[in-house]
Order: structure tokens, then C-alpha cells, then sequence
């Protein structure tokens, strides 16, 4: 038995307040907990977008009454929300920032829209930024202007992981995150309908994937970017993209360190350690992940516990099984059951 610190997941979707067909806060901490994650932290691009104070206190009502694990709920970066964002930091896990995707109210079309949220939003809080490639370099370019931190959501290419650490060389504040998807699969994925290999950052080359190994020095996180669609809606017309992952990341972990590709204390670093530094979390007293380490199983979308029904890692034979999970204390989890209550989980920013 192998005994580890609980999880830290910086990027979910919970889908709640909105899409609570595909999740909600109840079935997104039981996946958690099943996972070994005891914190997560929610991703604003719900209906509507968390993005002032009665939206913030629209879903962290749902979240106290439902959430099972620890939790904190980013603030949207709208092209007018800048002052109100600010005043509300200390509440949030911090402000996220979507750069290059179309995406409702929370669109930041040009720079212009980022200037704001830069000049205004406290530098001692996490600044999440959704932005592939060149937009990519822009962020990291405001990160050196306004001299605050920033981290890079979901890192999937070569030339992003080589620019961050050029960038971490010159000593500008930029951290990452890598998600298990686009270190596990590339483009060429089969099997599948076309719906259900739709991701955003896309699914790379085995030239990207590779790179993202060979620099995992430079990954400073590993997230999961839980993006949960019914199955119907994956196998229908315009399939939403996204990817279930908080059930699948640390047995693929566990099966890589068996493998020799990672360390233990990659895993904790990444895992635990480095997000619980770059988003200020709270300790969580008496907390625990317990893992038979020699179970070797195939993941299964029927054992899940999240709504979705499904996961691209289908099939797969892992090595490495969440038995147990105790959060202050509690036992959370055990033998494929969620004990943990709904409302028992804590907001990391109290
Ligand atoms: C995300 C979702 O479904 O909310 N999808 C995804 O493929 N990652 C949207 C997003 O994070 O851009
Ligand atoms: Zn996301």
C-alpha cells in the first residue's frame, strides 16, 4: 500500500450552475475523491459565466451544499469586469483569463482587454491563462511588463513548453500545467467517433507529446481539465469539445512511474506540492491517499462517477489503484464508494 498526499487539480469544469446534465458539483467531487483529488479548482465558463458577485455566490451556494472535496471557483476575465474582478480576488482561487477561444462574455478579443485585468488584479493572486501558441507569448510577454505571475493552462506543444522555459530562464513568473490527455494521446487517436476525440488545446503530434516528456522538468503541474459532455452530445452534430479527467490521471501517473517515464516525486511535486504553492491552498490537515500499487485494471467509463458516461482512456490497462481516501480525517472514499457527505467539502478561500 502506498500512502499519498491528497491530489490538487487546478483545472475543472464543473458545469454548474447550467449544464448540470453533464455534471454538477455532487458528481464532480465524487470523481475527484474516486481519483485521489481532495481539492479542485472550478473553472468559470458555466451558464452563466461566474464573472461578478451574484454569479460567485450563485455557484459557491450550490458548492457549499453539494461539493464533497475542498474546493475554490475562479473568476471570469469579461472586457469589463476588471475593477469588479479585482474587488473580488480574495474570495476566488483567482482569474482566469480566456485569450484566444471564443467564448461568450468572457471573450477577450483584442490586448487591449487585457491591460486592465493586468494593471488591476492583486499580483499575490493566480492569473490563469487560457492561450495556445502565439497568444501564448503575448501572455508571457504582459507577464514580464507588469512583472505578476501567470500560469498557463493546459501546455500541449513544443514550441509552447520551449518558450515557457526560455521564459522561466530569463526568469519571468510564468508556471504551467500539462493534462494527462495530451501527454497519453496525440491526433492520431482511433477508435473513436470524431465527437469524442474533440479536445481544446487540440490533441498534438507524437513530436509534441514527446516534448512535453523530455521537458517535464519545465511542467510545473499536472490538470486534468475535467471537461465533462454527455455522451450523446460527443457522438452528435458539433460535438463540444473536452475530455472527463479526474478519474483517469493518477492511476495513468502511477502507470507511468511503474513504466520509469516519471518519478514518485514528480507526482508529488506536480500533483501536490507546486499547486499548492502557485494557488496559495490551504494544508489539509490529516489527509491521505491510500493506492494499491499493484493493481493492474482497465479503466472503465462504468465505473465512473462522473455524469458524462464515458472517457477516451477506455480500455486502458493501468497499474495503480485509489483504495481509500481520508480528508480531515474522514474516510472520503473506500472500496469504489463515496463516504464523504455532500457539503462536507471546504472553500480553500474560507
Ligand atoms: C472546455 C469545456 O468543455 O468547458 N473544453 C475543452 O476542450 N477543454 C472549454 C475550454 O476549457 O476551453
Ligand atoms: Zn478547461
Amino acid at each position: 500500500m502506498l500512502k499519498l498526499p491528497g491530489l490538487i487539480d487546478p483545472h475543472v469544469h464543473v458545469r454548474e450552475p447550467g449544464q448540470t446534465h453533464k455534471e454538477d458539483w455532487d458528481t464532480v467531487t465524487q470523481a475527484a475523491l474516486a481519483g485521489g483529488v481532495t481539492t479542485i479548482l472550478a473553472m468559470p465558463n458555466t451558464i452563466p459565466p461566474i464573472f461578478d458577485h451574484s454569479t460567485l455566490e450563485l455557484t459557491l451556494d450550490a458548492a457549499r451544499q453539494k461539493a464533497r472535496c475542498d474546493y475554490g471557483q475562479y473568476l471570469g476575465a469579461g472586457p469589463s469586469n476588471a475593477d469588479i474582478a479585482a474587488s473580488l480576488a480574495p474570495k476566488t482561487a483567482g482569474l482566469k483569463m480566456y485569450l484566444d477561444s471564443t467564448f461568450g462574455e468572457l471573450r477577450l478579443d483584442d490586448m487591449t482587454l487585457w491591460t486592465p485585468h493586468f494593471q488591476k488584479f492583486p499580483k499575490s493572486m493566480p492569473m490563469v491563462m487560457h492561450s495556445e501558441s502565439r497568444t501564448m507569448a503575448a501572455a508571457i510577454l504582459f507577464s514580464a511588463i507588469y512583472d505578476r505571475p501567470v500560469h498557463i493552462a493546459h501546455v500541449s506543444l513544443k514550441e509552447e513548453i520551449l518558450l515557457i522555459k526560455a521564459a522561466k530562464e530569463k526568469g519571468i513568473k510564468v508556471t504551467c500545467e500539462v493534462c494527462p490527455h495530451h501527454l497519453f494521446l496525440t491526433k492520431d487517436l482511433t477508435g473513436f467517433t470524431p465527437g469524442r476525440t474533440e479536445v481544446r488545446p487540440r490533441l498534438a503530434t507524437q513530436e509534441d507529446v514527446d516534448s512535453l516528456w523530455a521537458n517535464l522538468d519545465v511542467i510545473d503541474c499536472f490538470a486534468t481539465d475535467h471537461a465533462p459532455h454527455t455522451l450523446e452530445e460527443k457522438d452528435g452534430e458539433n460535438p463540444p469539445p473536452g475530455f472527463p479527467g479526474l478519474e483517469t490521471m493518477l492511476p495513468l501517473l502511477l502507470t507511468a512511474i511503474d513504466l520509469r517515464r516519471l518519478t514518485f516525486d514528480d507526482l508529488i511535486q506536480k500533483c501536490v506540492i507546486n499547486p499548492g504553492k502557485i494557488f496559495d491552498l490551504p494544508e489539509q490537515p490529516e489527509t491521505w491517499v491510500e493506492v494499491d500499487e499493484n493493481a493492474v485494471y482497465e479503466i472503465k467509463a462504468a465505473h465512473q462517477f462522473t455524469r458524462c458516461g464515458w472517457t477516451p482512456f477506455e480500455g486502458w490497462k493501468v497499474k495503480g489503484k485509489v483504495t481509500k481516501v481520508v480528508l480531515r480525517g474522514e474516510t472520503a472514499f473506500e472500496d469504489g464508494k463515496v463516504l464523504a457527505e455532500a457539503g462536507s467539502g471546504r472553500n480553500v478561500r474560507g
